[in-house]
């Protein structure tokens, strides 16, 4: 289907679906609050940025309840999920205050938490927050990073999918 749009006739939906077609690895990224409280979101927008120095970004919707802690916290972490942690990713794009009940963490620098068994973690200080339409960009300076091998969630088409399925 070939679409063409001017900026002022952009169907939001199709645009969405247009993105969509670009696959993604899936990560959560987590803070902490100003009185210690987890935070946590589902989020397919983290990308690398520079090796040296070592930099990532991801990008918050100004629509997240947590997008403050993310504003304040001033640090941030980064866990890519496996193929097997879709209910993971689930738990942590339902928008609410319960995400960490119950899950078992691992501590990360701050005390931020960290998904256990993740294929990647990256903790990162805020270096930079630029306003974007409707999301921020957030960029951060990696301060630790941990990997193992191991088959990565994807996301694609709006569905998580299996990279070896025909
Ligand atoms: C696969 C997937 C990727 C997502 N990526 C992002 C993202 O990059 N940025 C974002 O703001 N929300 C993203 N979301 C939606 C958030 O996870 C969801 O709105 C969030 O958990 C709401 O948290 P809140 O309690 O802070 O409002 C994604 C959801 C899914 C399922």
């Amino acid at each position: 289907m070939t679409r063409t749009m001017t900026s002022h006739t952009v169907d939001t939906r199709e645009l969405r679906n247009a993105l969509g077609s670009f696959a993604t690895g899936v990560a959560v990224i987590t803070t902490l609050a100003a009185d210690g409280t987890p935070v946590g979101v589902t989020a397919n927008s983290f990308a690398s940025v520079s090796l040296d120095p070592p930099m990532i970004l991801w990008m918050p919707g100004r629509h997240l309840r947590s997008l403050d802690h993310f504003r304040s916290a001033g640090r941030f972490a980064v866990s890519v999920l496996a193929k097997d942690q879709a209910p993971l990713s689930r738990r942590f794009s339902t928008p609410g205050e319960e995400k960490f009940q119950g899950l078992s963490v691992a501590q990360g620098l701050g005390g931020i938490p960290l998904i256990e068994d993740a294929l990647a973690t990256f903790e990162a200080s805020t270096a930079t927050l630029h306003e974007a339409g409707d999301h921020c960009i957030i960029l951060g300076n990696v301060e630790r990073f941990s990997y193992r091998a191991g088959e990565p969630l994807v996301f694609h088409g709006g569905a998580y999918c299996d990279l070896l399925a025909s």
